[in-house]
């Protein structure tokens, strides 16, 4: 309760309280202090520290966000983090192995699926879930599971080889690439 100058009284709004919310991300177990409005993206980037999952336009439909969550693709810009309490959430940085790119991501580099790049771990987490699921997608098949993420730079169809060439269904690498550091 406050005083008001006029000498009324007036109640303070109370501001919701902060919650404990536990994530394994990438395996590892992270508790946070948030606030209910709080997004699981912000948690991932600002509390965390994992900033391979890129904040495009924060209202669902850029897609630059996806992560997996359980192991779905889910936006993390209108995923509320205390939903996601307990659960297992996957962002890129969980794809690679003791700074080794997996096989996905190094064949969206071999079919130059990638330009300026800030799209393209949201696409790789939405292939990866489909190719869970779904070891060797037809092209309209990964056409549908890629509609909700945008990429302004590449076009789409070396998106599409470079899932083609990881599911081994006769898309080559573009150009023999030197891996030597
Ligand atoms: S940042 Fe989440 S959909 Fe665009
Ligand atoms: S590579 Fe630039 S937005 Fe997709």
């Amino acid at each position: 309760m406050l005083d008001s100058p006029n000498n009324t009284v007036v109640t303070a709004k109370a501001r919701p309280k902060p919650r404990l919310v536990t994530l394994a991300i990438n395996g590892e177990t992270h508790e946070v202090m948030v606030r209910p409005h709080v997004m699981l993206l912000e948690v991932i980037r600002d509390h965390v520290g994992l900033t391979g999952t890129k904040d495009g336009c924060e209202s669902g439909t850029c897609g630059a966000c996806t992560v997996l969550l359980e192991g779905k693709p889910i936006l993390a810009c209108i995923t509320l983090a205390v939903e996601c309490d307990g659960m297992h959430v996957q962002t890129i940085e969980g794809l690679s192995e003791n700074g080794k790119l997996s096989d996905l991501q190094e064949a969206f580099l071999d079919q130059a699926a990638t330009q300026c790049g800030f799209c393209t771990p949201g696409v790789i987490m939405s292939a990866k879930a489909l190719l869970d699921n779904n070891p060797k997608p037809s092209v309209p098949q990964i056409k549908k599971a890629l509609e909700g993420n945008l990429c302004r730079c590449t076009g789409y169809n070396s998106i599409v080889d470079a899932i083609l060439q990881y599911s081994g269904q006769g898309v080559e690498p573009l150009m023999k690439r030197d891996d030597a550091p």
